[in-house]
């Protein structure tokens, strides 16, 4: 299996999967989705396979949707080719999925890591939802499944003000599981999709599906609003400001228009 933006490797029954777009910085284009969605099928059936680790490079897990393909979308390109909804997929991989962060998780990147059944960082690693900054608002699911990590006053603050926070503030607040130091990220990963992999498969099925469940019941209509909400926004003077003022590498000028 070769990919143009992703690694994988197999260590006994984890499977390693890494984020290859250096040069964006891992940012989250249609090839990613598809490409990891692609991975992720063919793992499912895997029965060599018991658990993942997706992660990225030292500097960036992800550091968001890839706003250079999302610049020029309007309104009705995103709601007609319903954008970001092949990341669902992700979500409903029935194998357990660790994400090894390090460096930026911002945006669609905080939401991927998100989507995984938990989260290991390093001292390094940057939690945020900047998309208010570019005149939009989270589309991969952030509004919903981080208001349910960290509760509402941490997910207020990050969804309105675009800020990030460190691992530190991340693990305090109960977005992370781990925090680790960047040379034993992958090792401390890795050892625990081992761990993982090495019990009954079937009852570790379980596990995934009955705490998901704790946590995501009403999740479905609340992604829906969020996403709705998101192809709004390509409607508006706002979004393309937002998105130009970042690739053009100035200060956004918001109109409320
Ligand atoms: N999309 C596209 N390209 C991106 C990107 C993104 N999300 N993030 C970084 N890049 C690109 C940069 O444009 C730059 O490319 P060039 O060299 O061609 O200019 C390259 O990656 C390196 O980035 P920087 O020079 O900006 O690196 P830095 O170290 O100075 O800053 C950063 C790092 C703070 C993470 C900064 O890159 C940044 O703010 N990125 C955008 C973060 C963001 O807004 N994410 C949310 C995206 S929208 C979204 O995710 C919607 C959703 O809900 C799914």
């Amino acid at each position: 299996m070769s990919y143009e933006t992703l690694l994988l490797e197999t260590r006994g029954r984890v499977a390693v999967i890494t984020l290859n777009r250096p040069q964006a910085l891992n940012a989250l284009n249609s090839t990613v989705m598809t490409e990891l969605c692609d991975l992720l099928g063919k793992l499912q059936t895997d029965a060599a396979i018991g658990a993942v680790v997706l992660t990225g490079s030292e500097k960036a897990f992800a550091a968001g949707a890839d706003i250079k393909e999302m610049q020029s979308l309007d309104f009705v390109d995103v709601y007609l080719g319903n954008l970001f909804s092949g990341w669902d997929d992700i979500a409903g991989f029935r194998k357990p999925i660790i994400a090894a962060v390090s460096g930026f998780a911002l945006g669609g990147g905080c939401e991927l890591a998100m989507m995984c059944d938990f989260i290991i960082a390093t001292k390094t690693a940057k939690f945020g939802q900047p998309e208010i900054t570019l005149g939009v608002i989270p589309g991969m699911g952030g509004t919903q499944r981080l208001t349910r990590a960290v509760g509402k006053a941490k997910a207020m603050d990050l969804c309105l003000t675009g800020r990030m926070m460190d691992a530190h503030e991340a693990e305090s607040c109960g977005l992370v599981a781990r925090v680790v130091d960047q040379e034993r990220l992958l090792e401390e990963a890795v050892a625990a999709a081992e761990k993982i992999a090495g019990f009954s498969q079937v009852a570790v099925g379980m596990v995934k599906e009955t705490v998901s469940r704790a946590f995501e019941q009403t999740l479905t209509e609340g992604l829906r609003f969020e996403r709705r909400l998101f192809h709004s926004l390509f409607s508006t003077e706002d979004q393309k400001e937002g998105m130009a003022a970042f690739v053009e590498k100035r200060k956004a000028v918001f109109k409320n228009r």
